[in-house]
């Protein structure tokens, strides 16, 4: 039903410099893999086949990872070392990329605006693969689409965090309508924690309908020129049409150097226990 995520990945990643200099922050590597390869799994994994990623310069690199080696491939083949190409391979053979680029960083909802051509008139994912996130059972974005099937309106990823950090996340606050599910009453870009209306964090995981374009359009800019994508949501919300989904596993936040160390601990123990098995 939703065929297609966009991945706004064109941000400066100013936390990692210099490692983020000529390298997209979207290829820093957990492990093995690439970010924004696990973002293109999770995807997958909730039935899209689609990939609409926003770049800018200096981005290059994500294009090339998308894409066949054929120097690469004619040495390894053959080799105890193919199978390391393997899910990237299936990845490039079972979808689309498309990319266009932001010219200026003006934000989130810009970056999604820029996506507007790629997506065209269908409701759409949208996934910030700095946030990675990981569930035993079905994945952060196969979770959200179930809850698009049944309420048809936009849904954002929520979690709890402490107070202390409200203020650098969109925070909502609404009526619980089901277990961990929230219709969207108001959103707050960055509160101070005094001004927060909850501890309810967005997080980089949104499906959205296609009115959202539009919305975007009338968003004034705000803080040095940035246009929000929580303002652009608050309309809709004020419709009834947002709903705050609290979703089942956990999310690290490797668009800062704490989260990415953690991430990759994480996934080195789970490597290591796999092995054992
Ligand atoms: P962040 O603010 O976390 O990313 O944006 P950043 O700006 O690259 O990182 P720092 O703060 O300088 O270290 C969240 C996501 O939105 C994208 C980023 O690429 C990132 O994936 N983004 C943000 C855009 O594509 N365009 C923008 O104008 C802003």
């Amino acid at each position: 039903m939703i065929k297609k995520c966009l991945f706004p990945a064109a941000g400066y990643g100013t936390r990692f410099l210099p490692a983020t200099k000529a390298m997209p922050k979207e290829m820093l590597p957990v492990m093995a893999k690439p970010l924004i390869q696990y973002g293109v799994e999770e995807a997958v994994e909730a039935g899209m086949d689609v990939m609409a990623i926003i770049t800018g310069r200096g981005k290059r690199a994500i294009e090339d990872h998308f894409d066949i080696s054929y120097e690469l491939e004619h040495q390894i083949r053959g080799s105890s070392k193919e199978y390391l190409l393997q899910d990237i391979r299936r990845l490039i053979d079972k979808c689309i990329f498309t990319y266009t680029r932001q010219i200026e960083m003006k934000g989130l909802g810009d970056a999604i605006y820029k996506g507007r051509a790629l997506i065209g008139n269908e409701p759409f994912a949208v996934l910030l693969a700095d946030d990675l996130c990981t569930h035993n059972g079905n994945g952060v974005l196969s979770q959200m689409v179930d809850v698009y099937k049944k309420y048809k309106c936009s849904i954002v990823a929520v979690q709890e965090v402490p107070m202390e950090q409200v203020s650098k996340y969109g925070v909502i606050a609404g009526k619980e309508i089901d277990d961990g599910l929230y219709m969207v009453d108001t959103m707050v870009e960055k509160p101070e924690e005094s001004e927060a209306p909850s501890n309810l964090a967005i997080i980089g995981r949104y499906i959205l309908t296609p009115d959202i374009f539009e919305l975007i359009e009338l968003v004034e800019p705000g803080k040095g020129g940035e246009i929000q994508i929580t303002d652009a949501l608050m309309t809709q919300a004020k419709k009834g049409m947002v709903i705050a989904y609290k979703f089942k596993g956990r999310r690290f936040d490797c668009g800062s150097i704490e989260g990415f160390v953690e991430a990759t601990n994480y996934f080195y123990e789970l490597g290591k226990k796999k092995e054992m098995l």
